[in-house]
C-alpha cells in the first residue's frame, strides 16, 4: 500500500503539535501548514512545511493529493472577539477554501478525501448561567445558538462540511453522483496539555492556572470559582481524532460528534492545583466578557453518539488526568521535584 499523504493546518498550535507526533507513528507523509515556522519539537516530522496565510496561498495546496486533511488552523474564541472580521476570514474562508479543494480532489481522483475538523463546545450557546446549569449534558443538536464569532464560525463550518460532502452543486441528485469528500467533525471541550500552553481561547483559564501553579507564578483567574465547563487531556483529544479518522464510514450516523472526559469548575481546578503545588497563588478576578463567554458554554456534553458509532471512550478521567499525565509531565517541564499526586 502506498504511503498516505496527510495535511495538518495549524500545525504549530497545541493540537497540531501533538497530532503531528502521533501521525508520524502511523508512517504517513505529513505536510504541515501554519502562519508560523514549525517548532523544533516537530520540525523533523514534517516532510514539508507551508508557511503563510492559508487563504492567500490556497493555490499551492492544489499541487498535492492529500488522502487526509486535518484542518486545525483557527482564531480561538477570546482572540476572535477582539478581531471579529479577521477571525471570520481565518475560520470560515480558510475552511471553505480547503473544503473546496477536498471536494475537487475527491471528484477528480475518485477517492474521498477525509476531512477532519475540530469543532468546539463554543458551538453551543446558553442565554444565562441558570439555563446552562439546568440543561446539564447537551446533545449535538441542542442549544446551537453560539454567542461568539468563533462559535458561529465553528457551527457554520460544520454545516459547510456537511454541504460539501453531501450536497455540493446538488451533485448527489445526478444519476451517477461523483465521489464526494468525507467530512468528520468533533466538538472538543477545553483541552489541557502538559507540554504546551494555549493562547487566544477562553477555556484557557484551566491550563493557564495549572501551568502557572507548576511554574511558581501567581495566577488571577478570569472567571469565577463556580464556572464549570468540560475539559479533556490532550492525549485523549488526539486519540479521538485518530479514532474518528479510522472509523468505517458506514458506522457513522452523524458527521459531528461530541466527546467528553471530565467536567470541573474553576474552584475545583484551584483545589487540585493547590493540592499538588501548596504554595500556588491563585486568585479570582473575573473578566465580564470572558465570564459571559464561558457561561454560554455547556457544563458538560453528551457523547453517547460517539461512544455508540465509533467506540469513543477517554483514557483519562479527572484523577488519572492529574496523577498519570499532567503532574508527572509538568514536574519534568518545570523541574519541580516536590510535586505530589492528588487523591
Ligand atoms: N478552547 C476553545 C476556546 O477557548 C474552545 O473550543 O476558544
Amino acid at each position: 500500500m502506498s504511503e498516505k499523504s496527510v495535511l495538518v493546518t495549524g500545525a504549530c498550535g497545541e493540537i497540531g503539535q501533538a497530532l503531528v507526533q502521533s501521525l508520524t507513528k502511523r508512517g504517513f507523509r505529513i505536510v504541515t501548514a501554519d502562519l508560523a515556522p514549525l517548532p523544533e519539537t516537530i520540525k523533523s516530522l514534517s516532510a514539508e512545511h507551508i508557511q503563510g496565510d492559508l487563504v492567500n496561498r490556497i493555490k499551492i495546496f492544489y499541487d498535492y493529493d492529500f488522502d487526509i486533511i486535518f484542518h486545525l488552523a483557527a482564531s480561538l474564541s477570546s482572540k476572535a472577539e477582539v478581531a471579529t472580521e479577521e477571525a471570520h476570514r481565518i475560520n470560515v474562508e480558510g475552511t471553505m477554501q480547503l473544503l473546496m479543494l477536498a471536494a475537487y480532489k475527491s471528484e477528480k481522483l475518485q477517492k474521498p478525501v477525509k476531512f477532519l475538523f475540530p469543532s468546539s463546545i463554543a458551538a453551543y450557546g446558553f442565554p444565562d448561567r441558570d439555563t446552562k446549569q439546568a440543561a446539564g449534558n447537551v446533545k449535538e443538536d441542542e442549544w446551537n445558538n453560539p454567542h461568539t464569532m468563533y462559535g458561529c464560525n465553528k457551527l457554520y463550518c460544520e454545516k459547510l462540511g456537511v454541504y460539501y460532502s453531501r450536497f455540493y452543486g446538488q451533485r448527489h441528485l445526478d444519476p451517477n453522483p461523483p465521489t464526494m469528500l468525507d467530512f468528520r467533525a468533533i466538538r472538543f471541550p477545553g483541552l489541557v496539555s502538559a507540554f504546551t500552553v494555549p493562547s487566544g481561547g477562553t477555556s484557557d483559564y484551566g491550563p493557564e492556572m495549572l501551568h502557572s501553579a507548576a511554574a511558581g507564578k501567581p495566577y488571577a483567574c478570569f472567571v469565577d470559582a463556580g464556572t464549570r465547563i468540560p475539559f479533556m487531556a490532550m492525549p485523549d483529544a488526539i486519540k479521538s481524532l485518530l479514532m474518528l479518522m479510522d472509523a468505517p464510514r458506514k458506522s457513522l450516523t452523524s458527521q459531528v460528534y461530541n466527546i467528553a472526559s471530565f467536567s470541573l469548575n474553576a474552584g475545583e481546578f484551584r483545589q487540585r492545583a493547590l493540592a499538588a503545588f501548596p504554595s500556588a497563588q491563585i486568585t479570582f478576578e473575573p473578566n465580564p466578557r470572558r465570564q459571559g463567554i464561558v457561561d454560554s458554554w455547556p457544563e458538560d456534553v453528551d457523547d453517547s453518539l460517539a461512544r455508540k458509532d465509533w467506540g469513543w471512550k477517554p483514557d483519562y478521567d479527572v484523577d488519572k488526568f492529574f496523577n498519570e499525565y499532567f503532574l508527572p509531565e509538568i514536574k519534568k517541564r518545570y523541574q519541580k521535584p516536590s510535586t505530589r499526586t492528588i487523591e
